[in-house]
């Protein structure tokens, strides 16, 4: 089975995840949007959606599901989402389509978060994918040299502006013991708007789709 294959089985499997008459979260990606083609088929079960990106709230709104802004929605069911990797502690690196700052602000209100992923993205520790960090312009090189400091090796993600106008450092070469340790000091480098690590708040279940069927791990 081919990764894209993979993706779109663990993404049908999601949808049984979906609470009815509730609003969920959709997160940003090629499985998300394997998620949001397989939403469209029980679209009238659901009140609506909040959305992870603009390329994600066109997508729905392509299929006719209701996007609504975060800011006038009480209660969001459960977050649906991709990931770059996962440890088995279900802590994520994510951000490789640079949506992470819309991502961890819908995760975060979210009363779930069900991350869906083939299983190439289960690892022993995280690093091996560059960690993407989301800064302020006029703060990249300073936030480089601070990124530097902590062992990593920042790389601008050239002619890339994230949703919210801001630019990526993708840092190689980390290997990352303790993703809560890090998360809380790279939130800590005036400059940075959001890291790519999800440990402080983790995804409740991985869903991971595989040769051998969706496997899940919690
Ligand atoms: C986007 C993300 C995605 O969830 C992550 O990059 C995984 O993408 P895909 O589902 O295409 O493998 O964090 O910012």
């Amino acid at each position: 089975m081919s990764p894209d294959d993979k993706k779109r089985q663990v993404a049908e499997e999601a949808l049984k995840y979906v609470t009815p008459d509730t609003i969920i979260g959709i997160g940003t990606g090629s499985t998300a949007n394997h998620f949001i083609d397989a939403l469209a088929k029980i679209k009238h079960q659901i009140k609506g959606t909040v959305a992870s990106s603009n390329a994600t709230a066109d997508r729905l709104k392509s299929h006719g599901i209701p996007v609504f802004d975060l800011n006038s929605v009480d209660e969001i069911s459960a977050y649906f989402d991709g990931a770059d990797e996962s440890n088995r502690h279900l802590h994520l690196i994510k951000g490789g389509g640079g949506a992470l700052t819309r991502e961890k602000i819908v995760a975060a209100a979210s009363q779930k978060f069900i991350c869906i992923a083939d299983d190439s993205k289960l690892v022993d520790v995280l690093g091996k994918f560059p960690l993407p960090v989301e800064v302020i312009p006029m703060a990249r090189s300073y936030v480089a040299r601070a990124l530097v400091k902590l062992g990593g090796k920042p790389v601008w993600r050239e002619n890339f502006t994230t949703d919210n106008g801001n630019i990526i450092l993708d840092v190689h070469n980390l290997q990352i013991i303790e993703p809560v340790k890090l998360e809380t000091e790279l939130n800590h480098i005036t400059g940075v708007v959001t890291n790519g690590l999800f440990a402080l708040r983790p995804a409740d279940l991985l869903l991971l789709g595989s040769d051998n069927g969706v496997k899940i791990v919690k």
